[in-house]
């Protein structure tokens, strides 16, 4: 390290993850985004985490469809369900809601217009399936819903994680 730089001393940057129960797409979200953040050696550079607007499957595991279908595609997903809280818009730079409906909960929760603005649409970042604007629920649907989800993500992440490469510069 030159006496320059300085990428080891910056916090990193913290990203959550937020869908309805954080037990399918939020957690795989996570997963998937470490898993390219440490495959290109980035992990001194992010926090990562995820929590669901709906606490009712706090400790958690991801549920075991998200798990199978995840670790097919070689993520292994550890993260135990939380509910956000409120100072989750304090300690996060960057919240990313899975869905519409995400994001309603989470601009109602956050209390100033900084907070507000920490929120993003991870449909923002999908960039190779032209029909999607949001990552849909697989909750109660097939297989078929898994593979979307992880599909989607694979793709998002990608370009999210691009996003805050430059954003940090
Ligand atoms: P997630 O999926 O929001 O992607 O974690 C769901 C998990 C649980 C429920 C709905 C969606 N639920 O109704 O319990």
């Amino acid at each position: 390290m030159t006496k320059h730089d300085n990428s080891n001393q910056k916090k990193p940057m913290k990203v959550l993850f937020v869908c309805l129960g954080n037990i399918c797409r939020s957690p795989a979200a996570q997963g998937v985004m470490q898993a390219m953040i440490d495959r290109r050696g980035l992990s001194d550079r992010f926090y990562l985490d995820s929590a669901g607007t709906y606490g009712g499957h706090a400790g958690d595991m991801p549920d075991y469809r998200m798990r199978s279908h995840a670790s097919k595609r070689g993520y292994m997903l550890t993260h135990r369900s939380r509910q956000i809280k409120g100072s989750d818009f304090e300690d996060f730079d960057v919240i990313v809601a899975m869905d519409e409906s995400n994001r309603r909960n989470l601009s109602r929760m956050a209390a100033t217009v900084d907070e507000e603005r920490k929120i993003v649409m991870m449909g923002r970042y999908i960039t190779k399936f032209p029909n999607y604007d949001y990552v849909p629920d697989p909750y109660y649907e097939g297989a078929e819903g898994f593979e979307l989800v992880l599909d989607l993500l694979e793709d998002s992440c990608e370009v999210l994680l691009e996003s805050l490469l430059k954003q940090m510069k």
